[in-house]
């Protein structure tokens, strides 16, 4: 392992989008999956465009069926995290799927939450929502989200293709998850345009994920400048999804350089083959971040948490 690597890895990080669902490696749903085989399972993480990453992670999340098997997608990440120094992290659990699928969502919380806390890595979750299910749907997670606010449960937020349904659609969801004293993060500005991030931060939301459309237009550039609002940067998955298309055209530096808060996130480590540690390395070795900015892109991991890490605010920040 080389000196760089090391650095990288070492950095104390935080981890605030990263879905549960999408951290899955082949070799675990190998061993969910009876008589299935790991090149089968390599070939489902192959997609070409943002819809096709859609129906892959869609159907993961269909291998998925017991309590035990989310607890054990959860003691595999979070073993992955500490093992990268990463010290604490806000993960999305796609409740809308759950129920989707009818099954139940306090059964599997219970699961996970028991499986997390049994790791050094202090954890808080999201639950998402997913946006093609629509409002009533939505308010489902949010109402179960609000259930177990005091017990974990730090977000809402909503996933999925952000192109079919507006924002505004959900304005009594977000009311309702925010008077519940949830903290509002969803998707959006992720594959579509500038204008969706304007109507997640019109109905409250305090993080964008993704949110890299901004780009296209400075009057939103500045609000988030101004407003501190964050956008959750996954270099690795932009490019994957085809969101962005290439490397190149990507705007974490321009996005950075015009003063909005970033946050770098894996998204979905498992299907976007990538870790917190390698985008961290690749903002240094392609975008051209210093140590001293990736230092603060790590500290701004932390501070732009939405709970946790009672006991140790004083190094994390
Ligand atoms: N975007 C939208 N939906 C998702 C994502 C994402 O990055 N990851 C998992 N579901
Ligand atoms: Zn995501």
């Amino acid at each position: 392992m080389s000196i760089v690597t090391d650095y990288f890895l070492n950095l104390e990080k935080a981890e605030l989008h990263l879905h549960l669902e999408g951290s899955v490696d082949p070799e675990t749903l190998v061993e969910l999956v009876a008589d299935s085989t790991i090149e089968e399972m390599r070939a489902r993480y192959q997609y070409t465009d943002f819809l096709g990453f859609l129906q892959a992670y869609k159907w993961v999340t269909g291998l998925l069926r017991t309590p035990q098997d989310y607890a054990l997608i959860t003691r595999r990440l979070l073993e992955k995290l500490a093992a990268q120094n990463v010290r604490y992290a806000e993960l999305n659990l796609s409740a809308g799927v759950v129920l989707w699928r009818s099954q139940s969502l306090p059964a599997i919380y219970e699961a996970v939450r028991i499986a997390a806390a049994e790791s050094p890595v202090e954890v808080n979750w999201i639950f998402d929502a997913v946006r093609q299910f629509g409002p009533e749907a939505a308010m489902q997670v949010a109402e179960f989200a609000a259930e177990f606010v005091r017990d974990g449960v730090a977000g809402f937020g909503i996933g999925g293709d952000e192109a079919r349904v507006p924002a505004r659609d959900f304005a009594h969801v977000f009311a309702f998850a925010k008077k519940a004293g949830l903290h509002i993060a969803p998707h959006a500005g992720e594959v579509s345009n500038a204008q969706n991030v304007w109507d997640v931060l019109e109905q409250g939301a305090e993080r964008i994920g993704h949110g890299i459309r901004a780009i296209e237009d400075p009057a939103l550039l500045r609000h988030l400048r101004d407003n501190d609002i964050p956008l959750e940067i996954s270099i690795t998955s932009n490019i994957a999804t085809g969101a962005i298309a290439s490397l190149d055209a990507h705007p974490v530096r321009k996005l950075y350089d015009a003063g909005v808060p970033i946050i770098l996130n894996s998204d979905d480590p498992a299907m976007f083959h990538t870790t917190l540690t390698d985008e961290y390395r690749l903002a240094a070795s392609h975008f051209g971040f210093s140590n001293a900015e990736l230092e603060g892109l790590a500290r701004n991991s932390f501070r732009y948490r939405f709970a946790g890490l009672s006991g140790c605010e004083s190094t994390a920040l």
